[in-house]
């Protein structure tokens, strides 16, 4: 078992490179299943995610090369119309369900298992499916698979009108509509970064998407794609995350490779709460000197403060003064992790979408279990600022989106060590099962 062990209740100073954005590249990947080429894709992010995709994609016949750890070629030519991504690999990500939206467009067919990912509540796929319906697809859910099958045999474009701006059903449904035959319009479109560099990806290999940043995204269909090259945006999450431990546990950080106005929510949050940030041309400079304030905050759809940073800020507001009052937005039951920070000694109470804050003067280090990625980043932004010695378990949620944290930790100087234990007597059995 791995586990990270930190001791707290230190300043960070000093520089931390932020690598590819994670959500943008595991959407950018399988877009590259369109492409009637060789794609050279840079800037992605070494996180666990991008391995499974891109383990998934050779599995469905593409052939790719890493030219170096965070560059790869992909040539899609060889994909197999019929192939099927293996369920032990669907079942661990949620965004595996873009390779419908790929094959569909290319192929007019696709089946992939129910995807996995975090759990916070429900997470159903109804958008999708009423977009890839919309586009002439006809869609069924049998024995834990999804099929879908172009009536035509090709899809045809269609106006769509998201209930929610889902970003997975944006994403899905712009992928199938990028080689559906005529104009697809996406209504009350997610507007997320990454959502952004997805077209700009699809565009560079030839396609015709306007909108996208907007609610509503403009799909002109295209007979095939060629390749080209890509540079994936950097993780504004990631950045997020180090500007909130640096917010809790105090000091000066730059971040490097960030584009500050993907920022812009988060940095008006933290400097509410007393810290002080500085946004340069492709970087920002957080400083955290004095007390914390509270601050009240509202998880929503780009562009308002991110989902995705939820759990972080509340760690961060633990030790803020007064009352911090936190609603998630987006989710139905994304608090899981509070029961952990309060281990740590902190003073939340939840009630449905609503989490309630009392500052405490400080917060204790002590074990702690990680339930998901952006959960296990807030127990290490809490336990940077807890005096006393925090190990954190289930780690591997961590590192589905976080690049080398412990090192870029221990870069600013954290004393973060990522410590591989013996499995338990249960774990081992666990593993026998
Ligand atoms: C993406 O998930 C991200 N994952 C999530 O980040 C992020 O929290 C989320 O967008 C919101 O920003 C990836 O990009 C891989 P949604 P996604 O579709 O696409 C409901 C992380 O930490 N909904 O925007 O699954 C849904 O239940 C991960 O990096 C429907 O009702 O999110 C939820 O309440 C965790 N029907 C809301 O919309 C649907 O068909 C947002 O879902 C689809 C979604």
């Amino acid at each position: 078992m791995v586990q990270y062990v930190i001791r707290g209740g230190k300043p960070l100073y000093g520089t931390i490179h932020i690598s590819g954005a994670k959500n943008a590249a595991v959407a950018i990947l399988p877009a590259a299943l369109l492409v009637d080429g060789v794609c050279r894709i840079e800037n992605i992010p070494e996180v666990s995610d991008v391995r499974l995709m891109l383990n998934m994609m050779e599995e469905l016949g593409a052939v790719i090369r890493r030219v170096n750890p965070t560059t790869v070629l992909i040539d899609s030519r060889p994909v197999r119309p019929g192939a099927v991504a293996p369920h032990d690999l669907v079942r661990k990500m949620r965004a595996s369900y873009y390779i419908i939206g790929a094959y569909l467009s290319r192929f007019g067919r696709a089946q992939v298992s129910m995807p996995g990912g975090c759990d916070f509540g429900s997470r159903p796929i109804d958008q999708h499916i009423k977009g890839f319906e919309a586009l002439g697809a006809a869609v069924s859910v049998r024995s834990g698979f999804i099929h879908t099958k172009a009536a035509a045999g090709k899809l045809r474009g269609a106006p769509i009108y998201l209930d929610f701006a889902s970003v997975g059903a944006t994403i899905n449904i712009m992928l199938a509509a990028t080689l559906a035959e005529g104009l697809t319009v996406i209504e009350n479109a997610a507007r997320e970064p990454h959502i952004v560099d997805l077209a700009n990806f699809l565009n560079s290999m030839g396609a015709d998407i306007k909108g996208a940043g907007t609610d509503i995204i403009k799909i002109r269909g295209k007979k095939s794609l060629q390749g080209g090259m890509y540079t994936i945006i950097p993780d504004q999450i990631e950045a997020g995350t180090y500007m909130t431990a640096v917010t809790a546990a105090g000091g000066e950080v730059m971040l490097q490779n960030v584009i500050p106005k993907h920022l812009e929510c988060i940095t008006a949050k933290l400097i509410d709460m007393g810290a002080d940030v500085t946004e340069l041309d492709d970087a920002v400079i957080v400083r955290r000197l004095g007390l914390l304030r509270k601050a009240n905050v509202k998880a929503l759809p780009y562009p308002g403060f991110p989902t995705d940073m939820q759990p972080q800020i509340v760690a961060c507001l633990c030790c803020a003064q007064g009352t911090s009052m936190i609603t998630e937005g987006v989710w139905d039951s994304r608090f899981r992790y509070v029961g952990e920070l309060k281990r740590m000694g902190a003073n939340i109470e939840v009630a449905g979408r609503l989490a309630v804050v009392q500052g405490v003067d400080h917060l204790t280090g002590a074990p702690v279990q990680s339930c998901d990625l952006r959960a296990g980043a807030a127990l290490i932004v809490a336990a940077l600022s807890a005096p006393g010695q925090t190990e954190i378990d289930g780690v591997h949620h961590i590192e589905r989106g976080y690049e080398d944290i412990v090192k870029k930790l221990q870069g600013v100087g954290a004393d973060i060590q990522r410590a591989e234990l013996p499995d338990t007597e249960a774990e081992v059995l666990a593993n026998l099962s």
